[in-house]
């Protein structure tokens, strides 16, 4: 039995958190399921976004699914997801984005962002100067690029995927970016030897040129914290949406996974919020459990519902809610289980 914590969050969280548990209850894996809350309801009701119980399940778990969350502007609101990624040290953030179907699709896209996903700019270390100025410190260490690197490549492995490609501002912060590019060449040549794969590197700017124009281009993406971020969504939104994108945030010790949408308050409890990327986030998770077969059954079902229009959810000009576009899914399940 696997452990797993549910933090279905704010806004559209719960929704498409309840999608995933309805497809990963209908694929029969044997999961024990915990639900707390974190977030901004939770900040309302108590004062604590991100309350030590709710760590400690988080921390005990072999792996928390995660919903979405709203980050108010309130100055002693620090988003609890950035606090687990540290506190658990989830330190690389794994982003796939795949055009499902080209008739929404901007652009053909199969690509694996890896994001080192606990340095960089999101220390969010700032302070203003006499002069008026304000300094933003921005930290990479050597373990920390090294480690993501290292990560990115045996991800390629054992997912079969052929090229990593270094994505950097190299030319301009011409000793951090450069320091994480020459670690990243530095692991390159091993796996070039022993495993075959391929590597190169590009500017941030220029990947996101390429992501539209010529996505041919990448297989697989390592970079670091807020250029992910940012390349993340652009992926995503070339891919029909934010609504298609799933994640893992994965630690030595733990592992996360969530869509990489935020929590759209706009159209929570309305039955509109696709719950794409929640599902797919759930099949990385059984993928990390090893449930190598189910997790496949979930991107067939997926697969299956998006060539059909009439399954299409609304964001994509589809005409189904969350929870009928969530029975499609599970019913393409049933129905691949039925054969088996
Ligand atoms: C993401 C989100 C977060 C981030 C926010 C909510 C802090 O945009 O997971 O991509 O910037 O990492
Ligand atoms: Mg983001």
């Amino acid at each position: 039995m696997h452990k797993i914590c549910v933090i279905p969050g704010d806004g559209v969280g719960p929704e498409v958190t309840d999608s995933a548990l309805t497809i990963l209850e209908c694929l029969d894996v044997p999961l024990s399921i915990e639900k707390t809350q974190v977030g901004l309801e939770s900040y309302e009701r108590s004062g604590a976004y991100l309350t030590d119980g709710a760590l400690e399940m988080a921390s005990e778990a072999d792996a928390i699914l995660f919903g979405s969350l709203t980050t108010p502007r309130d100055p002693n609101y620090v988003s609890p997801l950035l606090l687990m990624r540290w506190n658990l040290d989830l330190y690389a953030n794994v982003r796939p984005a795949r055009c499902l179907n080209p008739e929404f699709c901007l652009s053909p896209l199969d690509v694996i962002i890896v994001r080192e996903n606990t340095e960089g700019l999101y220390g969010a270390v700032e302070r203003e100067l006499d002069d008026g100025k304000i300094v933003t410190e921005r930290t990479l260490s050597e373990d920390g690029c090294k480690r993501i690197v290292e990560f990115a490549f045996k991800y390629t492995i054992a997912r079969k995927r052929k090229k990593v490609s270094c994505i950097h501002k190299a030319n301009v912060l011409r000793t951090s970016d450069e320091m994480f590019r020459k670690l990243f060449y530095g692991s390159a040549v091993n796996y070039a030897f022993y495993e075959k794969i391929k590597s190169d590197d590009y500017l941030v700017d220029a990947t996101a040129m390429y992501l539209a124009k010529e996505p041919e281009r990448f297989d697989v993406i390592v970079t670091l914290n807020l250029y992910g971020d940012i390349l993340s969504d652009e992926a995503a939104g070339l891919t029909g949406g934010l609504g298609f994108a799933p994640s893992a945030n994965i630690g030595d010790e733990h592992a996360l996974f969530e869509p990489i949408h935020g929590s759209a308050p706009d159209i929570a409890n309305m039955d509109i919020a696709n719950p794409t990327g929640s599902i797919l986030s759930a099949a990385m998770m059984l993928d990390h459990l090893g449930f190598l077969d189910r997790a496949q059954m979930i991107h067939d079902a997926i697969n299956l519902v998006y060539s059909d229009k009439n399954r299409w959810t609304k964001d994509i000009g589809g005409r189904c809610g969350t929870e009928e576009f969530t029975w499609h899914v599970k019913n393409e399940i049933e129905k691949m289980a039925a054969v088996r």
